[in-house]
């Protein structure tokens, strides 16, 4: 490795090709970048050197890293565990502005004129994959689409290497999808490109839970009095657990719904309320989310009867009734007709709010991919 990012793109450490030694490079804001030599051959004691001289500089010129005044500032997304409530509403209103734009007959700004983006696409995908390249276009930039389903670029180490040579292209912003768990996190410690998730294994996709939570916005505007049953296959589903951390920080109640074996041990760390009879958890709820069976990820163990599947956890219209009236169903798709949604119910638009999801993912993307280009510009020169 030549080159290491610490504290979301303030620290840049690598080495000068006739060098042994790492170099560091610091950036606070509003201040010009300071260039220097750590001293060090190691990599370790490096980070310690330029972490220890970033935190004596800031506290020089008085700048508190850590405080954005609750505005989204950050120059990747890996994770909604690391967004604030106020960043969540920031991006939702910046992504608002672009849902009547999406509307008009001519779709194109130059915002992101000549910027550089790659879809990295390890894992099948058609709405993210094409609902980020159409925001992307539509901003102006040039996108890139690699898809790759290459069992050889799956191992961990291939991957970064691949990460590393697109890197050297320059891009502004690397999208990526992977089933591999916090992937995304560590491709945003070894590169200086931008890292959008879009989507880690089962871990996390948090421009999906954006994107909902952007369509619930539209209905209901005020989270905080909402309860929203997630139901399904929440095991393994990054969209169920983005989902809690969003719609929780956001202020609504969570209850998760689903078969015994797909309810991970851990959820009664999260915030919400666990349910195993449909019954039970669609009670009182606005919302009602359903979820796809992730039969990717559940290999070697047996997978449920789909009839007997539907019978009891499928949405359709008289389960429904267990929910609030006139509450809205929500799915991420890809569906799996009559087996978690009832088929006329899916498209049923009085209540189903599935179209509208997959509009909301443009408009979401689309002021994700604004902001963190722009934070970008303004954090490293
Ligand atoms: C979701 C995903 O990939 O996690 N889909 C999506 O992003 N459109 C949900 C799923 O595949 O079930």
């Amino acid at each position: 490795m030549n080159s290491k990012i610490l504290k979301s793109g303030h620290i840049k450490l690598y080495k000068r090709e006739n060098s042994q030694f790492w170099q560091m490079k610091l950036k606070l804001p509003k201040l010009k970048s300071i260039r220097s030599s750590t001293g060090s051959k190691i990599l370790k004691e490096a980070e310690k050197i330029a972490l220890n001289y970033y935190s004596s500089l800031s506290k020089k010129t008085k700048i508190n890293i850590g405080r954005t005044k609750n505005i989204f500032k950050k120059i990747h997304l890996v994770e909604t565990a690391d967004l604030t409530k106020k960043e969540i509403e920031h991006i939702l209103n910046e992504a608002k502005k672009y849902i009547l734009f999406n509307k008009k007959k001519i779709k194109h700004m130059n915002i992101l004129e000549g910027r550089t983006i790659f879809n990295l696409f390890f894992e099948d995908s058609t709405r993210t994959r094409t609902s980020f390249e159409v925001a992307a276009k539509r901003l102006g930039a040039d996108l890139i689409n690699v898809v790759v389903k290459d069992s050889s670029i799956n191992k961990g180490e291939t991957l970064l290497d691949t990460m590393t040579t697109i890197n050297s292209m320059n891009p502004d912003v690397l999208i990526v999808r992977h089933p591999e768990e916090g992937i995304s996190k560590k491709i945003s410690e070894t590169v200086d490109a931008s890292i959008i998730n879009a989507g880690d294994g089962s871990h996390e996709h948090p421009t999906q839970a954006l994107l909902d939570a952007l369509t619930i916005k539209n209905k209901f505007n005020n989270f905080s009095k909402l309860k929203i049953a997630i139901c399904g296959d929440i095991l393994h589903s990054r969209v169920a657990r983005s989902n809690i951390i969003i719609l929780s920080k956001l202020g609504s109640k969570i209850n998760v719904v689903g078969p015994k074996e797909w309810l991970p041990k851990n959820l009664r760390k999260l915030p919400v309320r666990v349910f195993t009879d449909m019954r039970k958890g669609l009670e009182n709820c606005d919302i009602v989310m359903m979820l796809r069976i992730q039969k990717e990820r559940i290999v070697g163990k047996i997978m449920p009867d789909q009839r007997s599947y539907f019978k009891k956890y499928g949405l359709d219209y008289n389960k429904l009734k267990y929910a609030k009236k006139n509450a809205f169903v929500m799915h991420p798709g890809p569906m799996n007709r009559g087996v978690e949604i009832d088929s006329k119910l899916a498209d049923d638009i009085t209540i189903s709010l599935i179209q509208e999801q997959v509009a909301m993912g443009v408009a979401v993307r689309m002021a994700c991919l604004a902001l963190i280009i722009k934070n970008r510009d303004n954090n490293v020169s």
